[in-house]
């Protein structure tokens, strides 16, 4: 598990993730102020809770999960390597997926900058570059 904090990720910028799914599980990138307080939980699952081969993305306000958003399109693979790439505006997540498959998911915060990365579960990761 990784945890970045005070590390500003503004509207506009982007946020690039590269890593390894370590097993036929899942895991998970978050983008927030703080544990409680999530504007995107992107996790794709490759056999957890009830879900195969599915991303799911949510927003977690004042410790509650909120309605979750499923994709269909499911580009890993365990052991392989993986790049997304993040941006958003206060409307919006874009999530460029290693397909190249673009995914939006709204920013319900409305926020254009964001100080909390954590990212987790059966993934290893490589590197994480905002610019
Ligand atoms: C829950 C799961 C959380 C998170 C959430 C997203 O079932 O325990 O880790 O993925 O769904 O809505």
């Amino acid at each position: 598990m990784v945890v970045v904090k005070d590390m500003s990720f503004k509207a506009g910028q982007e946020l690039k993730i590269s890593g390894k799914a370590k097993e036929a599980t899942a895991f998970y990138i978050e983008i927030g102020h703080d544990d409680d307080a999530i504007a995107l939980h992107f996790n794709p699952r490759f056999d957890s809770h009830g879900d195969c081969n599915t991303i799911v993305c949510n927003s977690k306000q004042g410790g509650a999960w909120m309605d979750e958003h499923r994709e269909s399109c499911f580009p890993f693979q365990p052991d392989e390597a993986f790049k997304v790439i993040i941006t958003f505006n206060n409307e919006t997540f874009y999530i460029n997926l290693p397909d190249g498959t673009m995914m939006h998911f709204p920013n319900r915060f409305g926020d254009d900058k964001f100080k909390y990365i954590h990212f987790g579960g059966d993934a290893k990761m490589h590197s994480i570059k905002i610019k």
